[in-house]
């Protein structure tokens, strides 16, 4: 609600030309860092969606582990790390993409679902939606059912939302 958008907005701070001249990046650390608003955006998140809405909670490398373990333990269930190619230890799906400020490639294990194992992904960040769009591809490639997909801060000038439609996307705060 009103009071979670203002709680993430205080906590973000713009730091310009980060990672490359030009890009104002949006750090969530503040966020991370302060105790009793993470609780509170992590338990928000888990009440928004609902506590038994999901079997698993997978988390974006790597930003994204933070959020995503929290909220796994929040809900009593189990995180899957979606990684950054070449860093799972078995047969893994990969996707490739293009990020706001350069390309990369996802994994996931293939055996990480069982068939309709519902699940919530989520991020800190949805800029392009290049990384949202191939972590759902790959969810779905092995097995599972996407239950819902959260972000903490949706940068709407980058399209995402657009991009990923008409999966619906939830964010915290959108700016
Ligand atoms: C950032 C952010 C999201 C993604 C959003 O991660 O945490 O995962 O970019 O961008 P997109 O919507 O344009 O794809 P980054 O790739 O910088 O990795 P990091 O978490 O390891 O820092
Ligand atoms: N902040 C954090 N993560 C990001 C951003 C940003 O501005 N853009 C793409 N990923």
């Amino acid at each position: 609600g009103e009071a979670t958008a203002r709680l993430v907005a205080s906590r973000v701070l713009d730091v310009p030309d980060f990672p490359k001249p030009g890009v104002v990046f949006k750090d969530l650390m503040p966020l991370f860092a302060d105790g009793e608003a993470f609780r509170e955006v992590i338990d928000g998140i888990v009440a928004y969606h609902g506590r038994d809405t999901f079997d698993t909670v997978v988390g974006i490398e790597a930003r994204g582990f933070v959020v995503a373990a929290a909220i796994a333990y929040a809900a009593g269930v189990g995180v899957v790390p979606v990684r950054k190619a070449g860093k799972l230890p078995r047969a893994a799906y990969a996707a490739s993409y293009e990020l706001e400020y350069g390309e990369a490639t996802l994994e996931v294990h293939q055996d990480a679902f069982t068939a309709g194992h519902r699940v919530l992904v989520v991020d800190d960040v949805l800029a392009t939606g290049g990384t949202a769009a191939a972590t759902l591809d790959l969810v779905e490639r092995a097995g599972g059912t996407i239950a819902g997909f959260t972000v903490l801060l949706e940068l709407s000038f980058l399209g995402g939302r657009q991009r990923l439609a008409p999966r619906p996307v939830h964010a915290l705060l959108t700016v």
